[in-house]
């Protein structure tokens, strides 16, 4: 059971035991049926037929476009090689507009063909990408823009287009990776409606093989073995308990957060189709009366490992932060709120008894606030070993 805290000196950032004994991750892996996985595998072994195009990653990509409504799908390695490809395959050059409140893999996946990412702003209600913030950064180099649907929920796809300039084809690209809704170990897929861009991405994704031993084009090794499209498919197969995990633990969330001053919980709109797969607080200082930050340094402590996404926001980040376009670059909505969020332990591995009892230490902090965060500027502080 874990450990509660009635006294300041109970906090384990303070030297008390830690809440959990075991670490409660952000993005713990979902893992659907087992067994009808370890079939998969011992199929795929029989077979004999471990990557290539084989039979799991034909139905992996059949399944996503039917779940997606998209014509066509080509599962990848990872999201980042499928941007990489999505990139060059729209022929996308010069500058692209992207958000700054997103993972960094968005930013160098341009950066790796020498393409500059533009930081955008965001929409402080929905932390996706501003559309009237693109507007203002469009200049003659500008080729594309790329909008990040973050914590699941889809950024205003069609303002975007309506600013779009030229038709350099529209394509989707998931990630797969362990952390995420649906994970192939590693993974991700390119989406799109555009059949020519999708031969394209398809002939990239394996080198530029055009046929058996034919290459006239060129490309790179983007392929999902069939290990990892055995994973999509068995995780496909629960999705639907996944989401309700998700939901349920959001509901409780919310429900034990509502009252306490300075926290937030995101509120995602219930006309959107969502997965629920991120906890995502928003923490005002002023009225919680301890920073962000060190909410975070107490949570690890008590081995609640939250996660500060996307602090402090592309560009702010190395090697954009010193770049001379982006050195004097202010984007305020972006950096206020990569100061204010903090992501909580949630998915299949977190139930009731856990969100309990992370909830009543941040309402324990909140009681204490300025005491504790009087403390913390005092005392010597017992940190996380990966806090160190
Ligand atoms: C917006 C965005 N782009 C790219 C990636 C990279 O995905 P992958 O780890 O599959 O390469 C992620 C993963 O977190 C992401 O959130």
């Amino acid at each position: 059971m874990p450990k509660v805290k009635s006294r300041i000196e109970d906090l384990a950032i303070f030297g008390g035991p830690s809440a959990f004994s075991d670490e409660l991750h952000v993005g713990r892996p979902n893992v659907g049926q087992r067994e009808a996985f370890l079939e998969r595998v011992n199929d795929l072994l029989d077979r004999r037929w471990l990557t290539n195009d084989g039979p799991y990653l034909k139905q992996l990509e059949q399944r996503i476009s039917q779940l997606v409504e998209v014509r066509r799908c080509i599962a990848v390695c990872n999201a980042t090689v499928g941007l990489e490809i999505a990139i060059k395959a729209a022929g996308l050059a010069g500058e692209v507009i992207i958000p700054s409140f997103t993972f960094i893999a968005t930013a160098h996946a341009l950066e790796w063909q020498q393409i500059t990412p533009v930081f955008c702003d965001i929409n402080p209600a929905t932390h996706n990408i501003d559309p009237s913030c693109v507007e203002q950064l469009i200049t003659e180099r500008t080729t594309g823009i790329i909008g990040v649907h973050l914590w699941g929920r889809p950024c205003d796809v069609q303002a975007l287009q309506d600013i779009a300039i030229g038709n350099f084809g529209n394509a989707e690209v998931f990630s797969f990776h362990a952390t995420k809704f649906l994970n192939t170990f590693e993974g991700g897929a390119v989406v799109t409606n555009d059949d020519e861009l999708a031969a394209k991405i398809r002939l990239m994704r394996n080198f530029g093989f055009a046929g058996y031993d034919i290459v006239n084009s060129f490309g790179t090794n983007g392929k999902m073995s069939e290990v990892s499209a055995a994973m999509g498919l068995t995780s496909l197969e629960s999705l639907e308990k996944f989401v309700a995990a998700n939901y349920r633990n959001y509901k409780e969330y919310r429900q034990q957060l509502a009252e306490v001053p300075g926290v937030s919980v995101l509120a995602y709109d219930q006309d959107e189709k969502c997965n629920y797969h991120y906890i995502v607080l928003e923490i005002d200082e002023g009225a919680l009366g301890i920073a962000r930050d060190q909410l975070d340094d107490i949570l690890w402590a008590e081995n609640v490992l939250s996660r500060r996404y996307f602090y402090p926001g592309c560009h702010r980040m190395e090697p954009y932060r010193t770049r001379s376009a982006q050195a004097s670059l202010s984007l305020p909505e972006t950096e206020k709120l990569a100061a204010r969020v903090l992501c909580l332990p949630t998915g299949t591995a977190v139930g009731s008894d856990e969100i309990s009892a992370i909830c009543d230490i941040i309402k324990f902090v909140a009681d204490e606030g300025c005491v504790v965060k009087e403390r913390m500027l005092k005392q010597p502080l017992r940190h996380h070993p990966l806090k160190k």
